[in-house]
């Protein structure tokens, strides 16, 4: 799988985000080292601080289902513009050293960046 399928892998599962407050619907594609994908979508709430992002989604499924090794992670909008993981996606992103994060647009039109540009200086051990 390649950055290319990966972008539009989160561009498809954008398609099932619940979001009634915000109508703004995010999909995230998660590779593993072993090859599989992860999908992750927004899942808003009412109480709007209990909204979990797509990325976050996408992690928590992939570490529950026994996976904590991965190789990039993909994130889509229905903007026309790349969406950029928001800090706290940024900091569970570098809890588990995902190197890569491709942003796309709705189009899955994509760019690539190192985890080391989105969160320099990163607090991952204590
Ligand atoms: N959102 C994500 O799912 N991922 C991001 O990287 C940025 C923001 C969601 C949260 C909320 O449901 C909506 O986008 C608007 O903030």
């Amino acid at each position: 799988m390649d950055h290319k399928a990966l972008a539009e892998a989160a561009v498809k599962a954008r398609q099932n985000a619940y979001v009634p407050y915000s109508r703004l619907r995010v999909g995230a594609a998660l590779l593993t080292e072993s090859g599989k994908v992860y999908t992750g979508v927004n899942v808003e709430n009412v109480s709007f601080g209990a909204t979990g992002c797509a990325e976050r989604t996408a992690i928590f499924s992939a570490v529950a289902d026994g996976n904590t090794k991965f190789k990039a992670i993909a994130v889509a909008s229905d903007l026309d513009t790349p969406i950029f993981p928001c800090g706290i996606c940024r900091q569970v992103i570098a809890e588990f050293r995902i190197p890569e994060i491709i942003v796309s647009d709705k189009n899955g039109n994509y760019k690539v960046y190192k985890l080391e540009e989105l969160l320099p200086f990163a607090f991952t051990e204590f």
